[in-house]
């Protein structure tokens, strides 16, 4: 199967959980909400977290619960992050944002749950407590204000800042905004197996700062009918990135190395690592 195939087929079985985990919910424009701001994506940090199981021996339904919860977590950073307070985003996913379909109250409500609804599938899947536990302490200190919060707090304030950001500055922004999540994702197998997750991390904050970078130099060069969000916003928001700071060749240069540096990291691992390595080139080759 292609890696393409694999991220899809992976994306219906997250798909999957999801909704069932919404089953029980009211009938009101909240689950609504929910369920519009959970469809759709490409899925690649669930992918991660099945991904990295595997390669951690977890067994594979140990694993889907964690991969809903990081995605859960995901939408909602994603419904926030397209209020107008912050980037204010009408397009989402190929569909209106969920301020734009409903309101800013319902919006900030169904970030509220799906953040809640993430830390119910960490703690609901079949894992033993004591994994579970360290997945949700985890997944708490890299959604809040030392990582996800710091890196959207540093890119608002960017915006306004009288002097540009230094590079170093850039990268610790971007390593909280995406890198937090994206590090959970990776680490999450190591941690259910009862194993050190340092390699993994090594290899995810290469991953997530090449992401980050290749989704800012989508918003320069790409299509928005394949992104399903508006683009050529940053340099009018004044967005601090890669492309503002070294150009698009630049952030190219540097995307690339930290794909080189992402393989590097997996070293200790054998081919069975070999899906992980393709996620490294396509964060960087994706159109969407
Ligand atoms: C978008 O993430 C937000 C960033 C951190 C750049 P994705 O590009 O993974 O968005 P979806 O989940 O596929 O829609
Ligand atoms: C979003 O970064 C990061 C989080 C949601 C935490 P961006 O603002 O660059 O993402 P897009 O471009 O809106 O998808
Ligand atoms: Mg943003
Ligand atoms: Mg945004
Ligand atoms: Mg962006």
């Amino acid at each position: 199967m292609s890696f393409d195939d694999l991220l899809k087929a992976e994306a219906d079985v997250i798909q999957a959980c999801l909704m069932d985990a919404l089953t029980d919910f009211p009938n009101d424009r909240i689950t609504d909400g929910m369920r519009h701001a959970l469809s759709g994506g490409k899925r690649l940090r669930g992918f991660l977290v099945i991904q990295s199981a595997a390669l951690h021996g977890v067994p594979r339904n140990h694993a889907i619960s964690a991969a809903a919860a990081i995605e859960a977590l995901h939408a909602y950073s994603l419904v926030h992050d397209d209020l107008p307070a912050m980037d204010n985003d009408d397009l989402r996913r190929g569909q209106p944002t969920v301020h734009v379909k409903w309101d800013e109250a319902t919006a900030i409500l169904v970030g509220d749950a799906l953040h809640a609804l993430a830390f119910e599938l960490v703690a609901k899947g079949p894992l033993p407590d004591t994994k579970k536990l360290a997945l949700s302490h985890s997944l708490a200190q890299e959604a809040g204000g030392r990582a996800l919060i710091r890196g959207q707090n540093m890119d608002i304030e960017a915006e306004t800042a009288q002097t540009p950001l230094s590079l170093a500055d850039i990268e610790s922004l971007q390593s909280g905004k995406t890198g937090a999540l994206i590090e959970w994702s990776c680490a999450a197998g190591a941690i259910m197996a009862g194993e050190n997750p340092a390699p993994m991390r090594d290899y995810a904050s290469c991953l997530g700062r090449a992401f980050q970078i290749a989704d800012d130099i989508l918003d320069v060069t790409g299509d928005e009918r394949k992104a399903g969000k508006r683009l050529q916003k940053d340099e009018t928001a004044g967005k601090a990135t890669f492309v503002s700071h070294l150009g698009l060749d630049g952030a190219k240069n540097k995307a690339r190395e930290l794909v080189a540096e992402a393989l590097h990291a997996l070293t200790p691992y054998n081919a069975e690592a070999d899906v992980l390595r393709d996620a490294a080139r396509f964060v960087i080759s994706r159109e969407f």
